[in-house]
């Protein structure tokens, strides 16, 4: 009799031992996206990355060129969530970025900008959000250079470079491109046009891979340079560089149905996808051509930004390997090697992005765009099964 109650609760321990012990990605996940309601707004305090070591966000104000993907992550946890909580804090973040409309002095309006206004857009039809959007697209225009077919995207490092076009630039299209859609002023559209096309003109290697800056004389448009700010040398493929060179051209193509778009968002995929250094587990290390590899730190920002564009991609081309592409990203990272303990007080989702490798910056970290384009992708699947 004893030896078989003694049975039972060995097994009732072991079962509920173990399931204590199974990971429950999906409550992990609620547990991060709680975290969002708990961090009060505060215009001078976007959360941007988070030291593990030290257990510190890294804040910013709204003019660094991250603060708008935290007002998305907040949008688009309304969207996922249907919660009205982080529809009224998002509102308030929101209004923080307005300010950026008027400045001039970067390239990166459209990821302050639209990942927050054109997020919320989506579910509030507001006039205010529409102006800001169009005057964001008109102080950004202001820095196109005729002659160079470009915007400008960095104004520092003046000593080095005359007229420096990164690779990333190509995701600021979308807000140009969605102002000619709400103001019917075709400028903004033709603009994005002629700087999608110089970059596919200048940017790319013959493998498919991409450049990450590229250097113009703006007096005649003749190219001075070739090299990069954030890869491991100047002919390596700094991951994050293939995501905005994928992810930007499959966006170029939804508002142009320009073919070439998307044949350059498919051969950029192809060299990312085929890659012997892209990782098992689908997260790409930071750049394909460290030599520290396999000890070099991952980027899951990249995967997740990859991850997005490849559902998209899927769309127009309907290739599954795209399609599969996105899931396995997402499936690796709904674990808990990837989704961030429940004791971490900090607005962040996922661990292992490499934000800054050559300044030693954020290496290994949670990082704002990583949850942003994680959301994005669990949307966009999401919508896709609808
Ligand atoms: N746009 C800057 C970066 O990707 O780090």
């Amino acid at each position: 009799m004893y030896k078989f109650f003694g049975a039972i609760l060995l097994v009732i321990f072991f079962f509920f031992g173990c399931s204590s012990e199974t990971f429950n990605s999906e409550k992990a996940l609620q547990n991060r996206y709680a975290k969002f309601l708990e961090y009060q707004p505060d215009s001078l305090a976007f959360p941007r990355s988070f030291y593990l070591d030290k257990n510190v966000i890294n804040k910013k104000p709204s003019k660094d060129w991250t603060s708008g993907f935290y007002v998305g992550n907040l949008w688009q946890l309304f969207e996922l969530t249907g919660n009205m909580k982080y529809k009224e804090i998002a509102q308030k973040w929101t209004a923080f970025i307005e300010k950026e409309k008027y400045n001039n002095k970067t390239h990166d309006m459209g990821f302050k900008v639209f990942c927050s206004f054109g997020q919320g857009l989506k579910h509030i039809n507001s006039k205010q959000y529409k102006d800001i959007i169009i005057k964001s697209s008109q102080t950004l225009s202001t820095r196109f250079n005729d002659t160079v077919g470009s915007i400008r995207s960095w104004d520092f490092n003046k000593k080095r470079w005359d007229f420096p076009v990164i690779i990333d630039n190509m995701m600021n299209l979308e807000m140009l491109f969605e102002a000619t859609k709400i103001s019917k002023d075709s400028s903004f559209h033709k603009l994005a046009v002629q700087h999608a096309n110089t970059t596919l003109k200048n940017h790319f290697r013959e493998d498919n891979s991409c450049f990450h800056v590229v250097d113009y004389n703006p007096t005649n448009g003749n190219i001075r340079m070739k090299v990069t700010h954030q890869g491991i040398n100047d002919n390596s493929a700094w991951a994050r560089g293939q995501g905005w060179a994928i992810y930007g051209y499959t966006m170029a193509y939804r508002f142009t149905k320009n073919s070439k778009y998307l044949a350059r968002a498919e051969a950029t995929a192809h060299f990312y996808l085929k890659h012997p250094n892209l990782r098992e587990d689908g997260i790409p290390y930071w750049d394909f051509n460290d030599p520290d590899i396999p000890n070099a730190p991952r980027d899951v920002s990249a995967a997740a930004l990859v991850a997005s564009a490849m559902v998209e991609m899927y769309q127009y081309t309907k290739n599954e390997n795209y399609l599969n592409y996105s899931k396995k990203v997402v499936n690796t990272l709904m674990s808990e090697e990837y989704i961030l303990k429940d004791t971490i007080n900090a607005p962040f989702i996922l661990k292992h992005s490499t934000g800054n490798y050559p300044k030693n910056d954020e290496i290994d970290e949670p990082i704002v765009y990583a949850d942003y384009y994680f959301l994005e992708t669990l949307l966009r699947l999401k919508n896709l099964k609808k």
